[in-house]
């Protein structure tokens, strides 16, 4: 099977080299977990600093040793790097350490080929490791025969190395074929989502932040929730009802990370694209995380990248009961409308909170009238009724129909349209 490998783990020293970049300061807590989630057993972190990478081998003279003494001491079985190295890099680092080394995308690709669970999942995951592997066809693995295996190795692994250019070239476009084809009956299942006019929430967030949980506790489903990071890869929809709103589409989505491989933004993008098609993005924040601002900045990024970042957005801090004053509340902006609100998925605080604040924002485009209309309007009439829009209708002395309706602004201006009629044609009562 193309993404198997055997499930012990790795033993693994990590490098995290600090560049002095403001922006991409933080620990190595996070590759640690990154590493664990790739079924790897770390060792050791070695760390350090440079002003910028060496081109040979990323780090220094003094620095490979220490790794080198590391990995003969430990026996330990792969290296991996907190950054994208070169192919080059990649290929001097395994020649002079006698191991196998990979770089944060490498693993990210990895970590992604074990989760992916749908099909297209499996499809988009497939491609982006491809890709990554074609760039790197041209090292040959001699050097490291003894190697069998394990992180990296699964996914394209040393067989499709050894073919050529061709069938490489040739699978990448076969997998492109198919998941057109998927993508087009995703796009289909999407108009007809839209044409049942309910509205689309679509959770999103860095990885680890609770979506999954928070998803599984408002719609009682059983999405796999796990302390790994990317537990969720393909987006789930459930139906949820919400009080003034009616029902509405959640969607789970794949979470993000810092420096996530451009290549898997690419390869998501039509998962993505839920996302950017949605009426609300409930941003989920681990508000316990020290590294909390940095995560939200990260996950803009990724969101303007998917084109994601005009949709309206409600940020939902999660974990409070791991705050020292986590208070379950809503925070509003000068005009009164939520644009936080803080909760936690586990044990249920706040989550009336937040159905509260999702009411408010899907009700301020729903057009809740009385409305006059003429015996000629009896299309328009059916029309609304066949909407399940109408909450009362009563007639007047004249024998005209006061209708009471409730339903999405943009509904209501489709069907004023199909029914061949201007909004002015139709009187408020
Ligand atoms: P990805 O699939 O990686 O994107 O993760 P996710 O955002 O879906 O996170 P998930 O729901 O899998 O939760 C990650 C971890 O955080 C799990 O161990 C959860 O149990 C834990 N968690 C989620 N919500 C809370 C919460 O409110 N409080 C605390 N203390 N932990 C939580």
């Amino acid at each position: 099977m193309f993404f198997e490998r055997p499930d012990s783990g790795d033993l693994a020293v990590l490098v995290h080299i600090d560049f002095h970049i403001q922006s991409e300061s933080y620990g190595p807590e996070e590759f640690v977990e990154l590493a664990i989630s790739a079924g790897a057993d770390p060792v050791a972190v070695v760390s350090g600093s440079r002003q910028r990478p060496d081109a040979r081998y990323f780090v220094g003279t003094g620095k490979l040793a220490e790794i080198k003494d590391i990995v003969d001491r430990e026996e330990a079985e792969i290296v991996l790097f907190d950054h994208a190295l070169t192919p080059s890099q990649e290929r001097n680092l395994e020649s002079y350490l006698q191991c196998r080394v990979i770089d944060r995308t490498g693993l990210i690709l990895d970590i992604f080929a074990r989760r992916a669970r749908t099909h297209e999942g499996k499809l988009q995951v497939e491609l982006a490791q491809l890709q990554h592997t074609s760039t790197r066809l041209i090292r040959g693995w001699t050097h490291l025969e003894r190697q069998k295996g394990g992180i990296g190795m699964r996914g394209p692994g040393e067989t499709q190395l050894e073919t050529d250019r061709r069938l490489l070239r040739e699978r990448i476009k076969s997998i492109q074929k198919r998941l057109a084809k998927v993508d087009a009956q995703r796009d289909q299942n999407r108009r007809s989502r839209s044409r049942s006019e309910m509205p689309v929430v679509s959770l999103v967030g860095y990885t680890n932040a609770g979506k999954s949980t928070l998803f599984n506790h408002v719609t009682g489903a059983d999405v796999f929730a796990a302390d790994q990071l990317f537990a969720t890869l393909d987006p789930t929809l459930r139906r949820l009802d919400i009080e003034q709103v009616g029902t509405i589409i959640l969607a789970d989505t794949v979470g993000f990370i810092r420096q996530l491989p451009h290549r898997l933004i690419k390869a998501f993008q039509a998962t993505l694209k839920e996302s950017s098609e949605a009426d609300l993005l409930l941003h989920v924040v681990d508000a316990a995380d020290s590294y909390r601002d940095d995560n939200i900045a990260h996950v803009g990024v990724v969101l303007k990248e998917i084109g994601a970042d005009e949709v309206p957005t409600l940020t939902v801090f999660n974990k409070i009961d791991a705050l020292p004053t986590g208070e379950p509340r809503i925070d509003r902006d000068v005009d009164g409308n939520p644009y936080r609100v803080w909760l936690s998925a586990r044990d249920g605080q706040g989550l009336d909170l937040l159905k509260q604040a999702v009411a408010e924002l899907l009700a301020v485009d729903v057009f809740n009238e009385k409305l006059y209309l003429p015996s000629n309007c009896g299309r328009l009439r059916a029309m609304l009724f066949e909407h399940g829009a109408v909450k009362n209708e009563r007639f007047d002395e004249r024998g005209q129909s006061v209708l009471e309706v409730k339903l999405p602004k943009k509904d209501y201006l489709q069907i004023l349209a199909r029914a061949g009629m201007s909004e002015d044609q139709i009187e408020a009562a």
